[in-house]
């Protein structure tokens, strides 16, 4: 299997952005712009609370929307928190996990985004998967390793039948939300590492089949060259999946 054979998936993720009305509008507004672009997968990972107006808006549209996390037990004394089982029974299908601003902001580790990850696909959900490499990390050459543990700590227990739920966002942390964003080189050297580590644990044909998102600073203007790479299979967006007509055009990139 080659790149043409995977599913390329553009998802927002819209962090603690848009109320109600303001996803509302949103999702109003893209619909048209993203409709028919049967080239890949489009999705929005919104606020829990935000998740049901989106879904209203997207209905009967080629949109999916996400959840932005989930909690790795069914239900509890775990204020604050939202299951999978909730979130299916919402229908909701992806959610991101394990995204560096919870590791940096909210103390997930690898191991709690491990178990968030098999929470979420005991439920039946897809997953997308974030790890990524620091700014010293990199500077200090070992993205590779880094990137290596993450992959094995965050999937362990993962069977290869559940990876076809699973999508890995490669997102390092240096270029979320600064603006400097991975060159297309870096993307797919690393995206390509990981795809070895799964080769790894899973076998070839497991790697080949998983898809493998760039995230970090991905906008309209450079869009296009890092999905052009063999190992770049869609982008998880921040910033830009908050302005219409930016997320129209990375879609059209990934055409
Ligand atoms: P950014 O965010 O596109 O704003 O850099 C990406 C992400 O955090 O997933």
């Amino acid at each position: 299997m080659n790149k043409a054979k995977r599913r390329v998936v553009i998802a927002g993720n819209w962090k603690m952005n848009f109320t109600p009305a303001e996803a509302t509008a949103f999702i109003n507004e893209v619909k048209p712009l993203v409709a028919g672009k049967s080239g890949c997968d489009v999705v929005f990972c919104a606020p829990y609370v935000t998740i049901a107006a989106a879904q209203k808006a997207a209905e009967g549209s080629n949109i999916s929307i996400g959840a932005e996390n989930v909690h790795f037990e069914d239900h509890g004394a775990f204020t604050g928190e939202v299951s999978a089982k909730m979130l299916t029974e919402c229908g909701v299908k992806y959610v991101i996990i394990g995204h560096s601003e919870r590791r940096q902001y909210f103390g997930e580790t690898d191991t709690t985004v491990n178990l968030r990850v098999k929470a979420a696909l005991a439920a039946g959900m897809t997953v997308i998967l974030c790890l990524g490499e620091v700014k010293e990390q990199r500077l200090s050459g070992i993205t590779r390793e880094i990137v290596s543990m993450q992959t094995k700590l965050d999937l362990a227990g993962v069977s290869a039948e559940e990876m076809k739920r699973v999508i890995i966002a490669y997102e390092p942390v240096w270029a979320i939300g600064t603006g400097l964003t991975a060159t297309p080189e870096q993307a797919d050297e690393t995206c390509g590492q990981i795809r070895e580590v799964l080769a790894e644990i899973y076998g070839e044909e497991v790697a080949e089949a998983t898809t493998i998102q760039y995230g970090g600073s991905m906008n309209d203007k450079n869009a296009a060259e890092l999905l052009a790479k063999e190992n770049v299979d869609g982008g998880l967006i921040g910033g830009a999946s908050l302005v219409a007509t930016k997320f129209e055009a990375i879609v059209n990139a990934a055409q």
